[in-house]
């Protein structure tokens, strides 16, 4: 399977470029390898998802991250075969929660097989990715186990919604932080870590990937109301449908609170209405799509892509530094 660099980033090197690609593919084979079952079910449905695509954000983010130290290093493909395989089993598990038909192009796993199976297949995916850990020391499962505790508390806190008398965006900023942060932020540091730089670096990296992380699932929460099925592989609207309150709606209705203006407080009365009738979940998107509030979310998308980017200051100038850069403006223009 060849893989191509994510969000088309032009890694402007092309020794960096090639070096990337090489170890992506590597990845590629262990997510094959490490999806095997003895039971061809078991393999045909944790494959599903794998075969099916998908960016590899996390994986290049582990290579990125590696070329600050030896990427050569044994443990750093292994490593990024781990957080794909975590992210992937979180998918498995998010699309049963959240109740998504599509995923990566293709029929969830929780549509094709039952939500039994989708929430087993993602365990299996866990335990692989368990399995490879605990060759990678004591010190990489510690932080894979934290970072997973802290990603099913963001779903948590996502499922539960905010306290009373917290403001509903300073609590779904923290949601972001918990199940999309965590990851993308070890993805970072295992990179790094595995490779031998120094532990400044590391911790750099790991706080670059945190705001970065948050940038990303906020573009995220713009594309489920903004792209088309075609771009994202998902279905637009699921969150909105789902009555996930992500970041648009909670801009909207923030402004609906503070200006008072009658379209707004329609829109927001329509957000409230049964949004399994499918011509007002149609009318409620096109809506969206148009508001201020979308732009705001946007905006704030921006805001942690330039946080992310300037995490990255204390390191050394070099191609690997301006691809990390370069991300930071890939994850908030992306199409999908
Ligand atoms: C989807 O992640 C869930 C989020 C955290 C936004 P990705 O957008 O990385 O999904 P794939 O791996 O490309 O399918
Ligand atoms: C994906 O979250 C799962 C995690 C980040 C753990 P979302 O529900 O926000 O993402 P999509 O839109 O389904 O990919
Ligand atoms: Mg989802
Ligand atoms: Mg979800």
């Amino acid at each position: 399977m060849t893989v191509v660099v994510p969000f088309g980033l032009s890694v402007r090197d092309q020794a960096l470029e090639a070096d990337v690609q090489g170890r992506l593919t590597a990845v590629e084979e262990g997510l094959l390898e490490a999806t095997k079952s003895e039971i061809p079910f078991i393999t045909e449905a944790a494959q599903h998802l794998v075969r099916a695509g998908g960016k590899r954000f996390r994986p290049l983010l582990v290579m990125l991250a590696a070329q600050f130290g030896d990427p050569n290093e044994p443990g750093v493909v292994p490593s990024a075969v781990v957080v794909e395989l975590t992210h992937l089993a979180t998918l498995y598990h998010d699309d049963v929660m959240d109740e998504a038909d599509v995923r990566r192009g293709v029929d969830s796993a929780n549509s094709r097989w039952g939500n039994a199976l989708a929430v087993l297949t993602g365990d299996f995916l866990f335990a692989r990715a368990s399995q490879i850990l605990a060759d990678l020391g004591p010190e990489a499962v510690r932080i894979q186990a934290q970072a997973f505790e802290r990603l099913v508390t963001g779903q948590i806190l996502e499922t539960a919604g905010p306290r009373d008398g917290r403001d509903p965006v300073e609590h779904y900023l923290d949601v972001l932080g918990g199940k999309t942060g965590s990851l993308v932020a070890v993805s970072c540091r295992f990179g790094a870590m595995m490779s031998g730089a120094d532990e400044r670096v590391v911790d750099v990296l790991a706080q670059y990937g945190e705001r970065l992380g948050v940038a990303f699932q906020l573009s995220d929460d713009v594309l489920d109301v903004a792209s088309d099925s075609h771009e994202s592989g998902k279905t637009p609207g699921t969150d909105l449908r789902e009555g996930i309150p992500t970041l648009p709606v909670l801009r909207l209705r923030e402004r609906a609170a503070r200006l008072g203006l009658p379209e707004d407080a329609e829109l927001v009365a329509l957000l409230d209405g049964d949004l399994s009738d499918d011509a007002r979940h149609a009318e409620v998107l096109r809506r969206l799509r148009v508001h201020p509030a979308i732009d705001q979310a946007r905006q704030d998308a921006v805001r942690y892509a330039e946080e992310a980017r300037a995490a990255l200051t204390p390191l050394p100038e070099g191609s690997a530094k301006t691809a990390l850069m370069e991300l930071c403006d890939a994850v908030v223009h992306r199409a999908g």
